[in-house]
């Protein structure tokens, strides 16, 4: 007799932006030929540049001739590709061997699949609000001892460390959805606890190329002994424009040890849970990363998130002349707006929906301390971020 994994039931009824796709959808069936401007999903519009369409086409190409063809690659990703890797974090004087890179499809996947190595019976601490893949992932693998670390205007929406035991911590720097950026002395803290308590790290960087300030740190392994606790996840989908390609990275340090682990344990075990749940990235896409991560690659794509950061400018500037209070924005393509008139997230949303026609994201969706504030994207075309401002700035009425 078989039975549903019954966790399932107890994620949240609809998903976030269904749910923001339903209510959107009957605002439109409601109010025919007027347009909706969408300020809502964190998804990339802008065209690659040439330099990483050549690697990708070369990527076609090579199928294309007996001599080049391949098929299966290896599971942990293209040696080339760990080895430009393992080079880049050099650039920032971070030592990462090529056997410590995994290449993947994207770190949606990596961040839901990586809490597979650890025991069901972990302790998980998570950001409130963030990134929902995190809870998810642990709710359906049965963890339900969940610490939320409270991400608040008090605290500059980076939490303090946990003021108990946990066994994995899960931090996103720049931050989905707030736009915060930890500092290294906040990380710092972070690392002398989970060293202190034998916890990991579980750091996702997808946003990593959107920080401008020279003194946040992009990498967790900026911060000294940070590879004995902690797992990075990457991706080239916001840095690079591979949302549709799918192409990101996972480094197990082999110094990374826990309670009944020695060093190289994690790493072997991932290794393990990727040869066999994975069947490694697209050839194809790794011929796009290994362009990206070109000189030529990274600033034709270092433009492009230039770009978006530009409409992030607009969003803040328009947003505060309006005399709204708003944060993130700066190291982060996500501007968090805290919600006027004592509203709810979900309130604004209607609001700012019928009275603007602009979709954005209630902060709520995100978890309870996002109750209050509203995640608008600086990703999208800039005449369209542009129409949806001067919409905000002439119909909502605050
Ligand atoms: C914090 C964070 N991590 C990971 C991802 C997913 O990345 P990928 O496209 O590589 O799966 C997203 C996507 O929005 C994200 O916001």
């Amino acid at each position: 007799m078989a039975t549903i994994n019954s966790n399932y039931d107890k994620l949240p009824a609809t998903y976030l932006f269904s749910e923001i796709a339903k209510r959107t959808a009957v605002f439109a069936k409601k109010n025919p030929g007027v347009e909706i401007l969408k300020l809502g999903i964190g998804n990339t519009t802008e065209p690659i540049g040439h330099v990483v369409i050549s690697g990708l086409k070369k990527g076609v190409e090579k199928l294309s001739k007996l001599s080049t063809y391949s098929g299966y690659g290896d599971e942990q990703g293209d040696s080339r590709l760990r080895e430009a890797l393992s080079n880049w974090y050099k650039k920032s004087k971070i030592q990462i061997d090529p056997l410590e890179i995994f290449v993947s499809d994207g770190a949606k996947a990596d961040s839901a699949n990586i809490q597979s190595i650890f025991d069901s019976g972990n302790k998980i601490a998570i950001c409130d609000p963030v990134y929902p893949v995190y809870k998810d992932s642990n709710i359906l693998a049965g963890r339900e001892n969940i610490y939320y670390m409270s991400c608040t205007e008090k605290n500059g929406f980076f939490p303090d460390i946990p003021k108990n035991k946990v066994d994995l911590i899960y931090i996103c720097s720049p931050n989905n959805p707030t736009g915060a950026v930890a500092t290294k002395a906040q990380l710092k803290r972070f690392v002398d606890f989970a060293i202190k308590n034998k916890s990991i790290i579980i750091f996702d960087a997808a946003y990593f190329a959107y920080i401008s300030n020279p003194k946040l740190p992009k990498s967790i392994y900026e911060i000294p002994g940070a590879k004995k606790c902690a797992i990075e996840i990457n991706s080239f989908s916001k840095w690079a424009g591979f949302t549709g390609v799918r192409l990101g990275w996972t480094v197990v340090p082999m110094d990374l040890i826990c309670q009944n682990s020695k060093r190289g344990k994690l790493n072997s075990l991932w290794n393990r849970r990727q040869t066999t749940m994975f069947n490694g990235a697209s050839n194809i896409a790794q011929e796009g990363g290994l362009a990206s991560l070109t000189s030529d690659g990274v600033k034709q794509c270092q433009k492009v998130v230039n770009y978006y950061m530009q409409n992030a400018k607009l969003i803040r500037i328009t947003l505060e002349r309006m005399g709204l209070k708003v944060y993130g924005g700066q190291n982060a393509p996500y501007i968090w707006l805290k919600v006027p008139l004592g509203m709810t997230s979900w309130d604004f949303f209607e609001k700012l929906l019928s009275e603007a026609h602009v979709v954005g994201t209630p902060g709520s969706g995100f978890g309870p301390s996002g109750e209050g504030f509203f995640r608008l994207s600086a990703f999208g075309h800039r005449q369209n971020i542009k129409k949806a401002l001067t919409s905000i700035e002439k119909n909502l009425k605050i």
